[in-house]
């Protein structure tokens, strides 16, 4: 292995002073107490950001992510305008998919179109294990990005293998998941090969990020909320384990995410999350009863909320960072993901008022 200083750092930096592992973030996803609440936003580089839309004019979404100058950049926007507290690499959850040989692009205003959704057991063999030669421009852009964020950490990410599925059967963004919940109940053994290849796929990407240097990772099941708890545990749980628990020695925190998940957040967490991300539905304070108190969470301000007048986002910002109290951690962000037509000025304020209603909170004991 490479000098992995930043990945040495979140192992044994717990008592070393500054960096990225003692950065109010990575203490909240430890449950350690910090300064303030931290806040980032899911999506919050993107479309809400002029300084994206005039980069992303002339470049493809996929090719963007393979750029390593223009992910680095494009990573750093939100960091310099909003001040938030971490850092997420920006990449796409289909990016190392595309990378283990699946024809598949990013259609503007659609999502990942898959050209030829898996059906048999020869398409799943068709998706290649991938190594970091395969994603070498993520490798690089961490590595960079690592080094010009200096204390502020950077947040890996990948897709978890319902989510990934959904997008490989269907063949795209689908409201139902009918093709994907029909393969589960109707071919389980085809369903646990194609997950079990998706986990390997998700787990050595993430491996690929940890050792270039990000200081936490999320994994995004951004679609588990389609699924009983029953068939959650039975058809999914056991792969995103796989992945969550294949990262238990890398000693990075891990943050387990979806929408509309609150009748499986006790599941997410057992999954092996440190952190587990909560929708705007469930309340932080009742989420925590269900995740149970060794784990920190994140979340869940409505990204809709940011649309309306600043004293509503102000109320439902007290609101959460009082709910919030009840968690052993609280990492503040929105339930999913930053909308386009945003006003990135709210986005700033949002953190700014996080950070003040929270520390005023420390001072007050
Ligand atoms: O959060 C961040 O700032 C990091 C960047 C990020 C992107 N995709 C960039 C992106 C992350 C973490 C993702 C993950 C992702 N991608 C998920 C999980 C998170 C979630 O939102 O639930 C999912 C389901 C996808 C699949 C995907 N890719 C969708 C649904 C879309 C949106 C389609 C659209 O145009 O509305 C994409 C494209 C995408 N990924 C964009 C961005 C900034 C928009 C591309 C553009 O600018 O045209």
């Amino acid at each position: 292995m490479t000098t992995d200083t930043t990945g040495t750092v979140a192992r044994d930096g717990e008592s070393r002073p500054g960096g990225p592992a003692d950065s109010p973030f990575i203490r909240a996803c430890r449950r350690r107490p910090g300064p303030h609440t931290p806040v980032w936003f899911m999506r919050q580089a993107g479309r809400s950001l002029p300084e994206y839309r005039e980069i992303r004019a002339t470049v493809p979404m996929l090719e963007s992510c393979r750029r390593p100058d223009l992910v680095t950049e494009i990573t750093l926007q939100p960091v310099r305008r909003h001040g938030v507290d971490a850092a997420i690499l920006f990449s796409d959850i289909v990016v190392p998919v595309a990378a283990a040989g699946v024809d598949l692009d990013i259609v503007p205003g659609t999502g990942p179109v898959v050209a030829e959704p898996i059906r048999s057991a020869a398409d799943v063999q068709r998706i290649r294990l991938i190594t970091r030669e395969d994603v070498s421009y993520v490798d690089e852009a961490v590595r960079q990005l690592v080094a010009e964020l200096g204390d502020t950490p950077l947040i890996g990410f990948a897709g978890a293998p319902f989510t990934l599925a959904s997008y490989l059967v269907e063949g795209g963004p689908s409201r139902t998941h009918a093709k994907t919940k029909a393969l589960m109940y109707g071919n389980p053994e085809l369903w646990h090969a194609l997950c079990g290849r998706l986990a390997e796929v998700t787990l050595a990407f993430l491996r690929v990020q940890i050792d270039a240097g990000v200081s936490a990772v999320q994994l995004f099941d951004s679609w588990a909320g389609a699924l009983s708890e029953a068939d959650y545990r039975r058809f999914v749980m056991p792969h995103s384990t796989a992945v969550l628990s294949g990262l238990v020695d890398a000693g990075v925190p891990r943050i387990h995410f979806g929408v509309g998940t609150a009748e499986l957040l006790g599941a997410m967490g057992e999954a092996g999350a440190d952190v587990v991300g909560v929708d705007w539905r469930t309340p932080l304070d009742v989420a925590t009863g269900r995740i149970g108190p060794d784990k920190a969470v994140q979340g869940n301000l409505d990204p809709t909320v940011l649309l309306a007048p600043w004293p509503v986002v102000e109320a439902e910002v007290r609101r959460i960072l009082e709910q919030g109290r009840a968690a052993p951690g609280h990492v503040f962000n929105l339930g999913h993901g930053v909308l386009p037509e945003t006003d990135p000025e709210v986005l700033t304020r949002v953190v700014a008022l996080v950070h003040e209603l929270s520390s005023r909170r420390a001072d007050q004991g």
